[in-house]
């Protein structure tokens, strides 16, 4: 099958790049290197299933590109202020690809009548007041604070996706991610994991948000490809909005003390500045949907996910 993975070359799209290229796929990998980066890709380069096109999302993709299925992963996805590839950083930029790049690849879809994925996000429910957070929860989304250059342009990127499946007869599918982890993610992005293990191998002062009393699940980025997989490919997801996520939850004081004691770092836990505007104080995913469905859950335990991921950002090198 011909796949094109739009964000191919960031996080979670080259590992997704790597697994679908193994079962043998031709890959079409689209990314403009926002937020992604050459390096996550340069073992596939050489693959002959494996084509790179650097390209904006947001405009229409060159005419001989053709393919069955479409990922969508294209956006920035860092939450953290501090960093100059978060959404904060990136505003225009976030809500274009997650709107009108949404568009674009919706049409290309429709053309191609391949399949789609749209990469939505856990954020779609706001700082939830639903504990955990099912598929049918709306969410509590402020419009205008600062978080909604992200949760909004991916709420409205569900629009259009649910939209093009049920008036234009797209298969469609969305995935709501929940905080992914592992190597790929780039030590400048500064999301959470990240920027503990990095100022815990430096044995420097661990900075955490708020009390810390704040909580996140984690899953493993093999997990999360295999199930993005499952909810393209498994019979009986057409139309259907799945989580994905990690149900195992934790305070991100608890994460920070996993982190120090895993490094054997003597660096200090330090509760620096107030939680960020609308910053969710409870977040684990629902999966009941995605374990019936796709009979998927993660299997990746934390000790061994963190592990890798101290393994990568201890030989990383820009
Ligand atoms: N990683 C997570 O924890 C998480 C959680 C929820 C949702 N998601 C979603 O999953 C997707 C992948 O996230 P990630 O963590 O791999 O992020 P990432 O930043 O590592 O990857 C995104 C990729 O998209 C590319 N990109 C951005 N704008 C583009 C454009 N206009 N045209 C072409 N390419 C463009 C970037 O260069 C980058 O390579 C995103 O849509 C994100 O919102 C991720």
């Amino acid at each position: 099958m011909k796949i094109l993975i739009a964000g191919g070359a960031g996080f979670i799209g080259s590992h997704l790049s790597a697994h679908l290229l193994k079962d043998n796929h031709e890959i079409i990998c689209v990314d403009n290197f926002l937020t992604g980066s050459k390096k996550n890709i340069e073992n596939l380069l050489d693959n002959k299933l494996f084509t790179f096109l650097q390209h904006d999302v947001t405009k229409p993709l060159p005419q001989n590109i053709t393919a069955d299925a479409v990922f969508h992963l294209a956006s920035p996805a860092s939450p953290n202020h501090h960093s100059r590839l978060s959404y904060h950083a990136l505003p225009v930029e976030t809500m274009m690809v997650n709107t009108l790049g949404t568009l674009e690849l919706l049409k290309f879809a429709e053309k191609n009548r391949a399949k789609f994925l749209f990469a939505s996000t856990s954020e779609v429910y706001g700082d939830p007041l639903e504990h955990p957070q099912r598929e049918e929860y709306r969410g509590n989304v402020s419009t205008t604070g600062p978080r909604s250059v992200y949760d909004e342009a991916k709420r409205f990127g569900e629009t259009l996706t649910a939209y093009y499946g049920r008036d234009k007869g797209v298969d469609v599918h969305i995935a709501r991610i929940f905080n992914t982890y592992g190597p790929h993610m780039l030590p400048e992005d500064k999301r959470m994991i990240v920027s503990f293990i990095i100022e815990g191998l430096l044995n420097k002062p661990i900075p955490v948000f708020g009390d810390g009393t704040q909580t996140r699940s984690l899953c493993y980025v093999d997990d999360m490809v295999e199930g993005l997989i499952r909810l393209m490919f498994y019979p009986g997801t057409k139309g259907q909005i799945i989580n994905l996520g990690s149900s195992e939850e934790h305070t991100v004081l608890e994460y920070a003390e996993k982190v120090k004691k895993l490094l054997g770092s003597t660096s200090e836990i330090v509760l620096t500045e107030k939680l960020p505007t609308d910053d969710p104080k409870q977040r684990r995913a629902d999966i009941t949907k995605a374990k019936q469905l796709l009979k998927w859950e993660p299997t990746v335990s934390l000790d061994e996910g963190l592990s890798k991921l101290i393994t990568y950002l201890k030989e990383f090198k820009t």
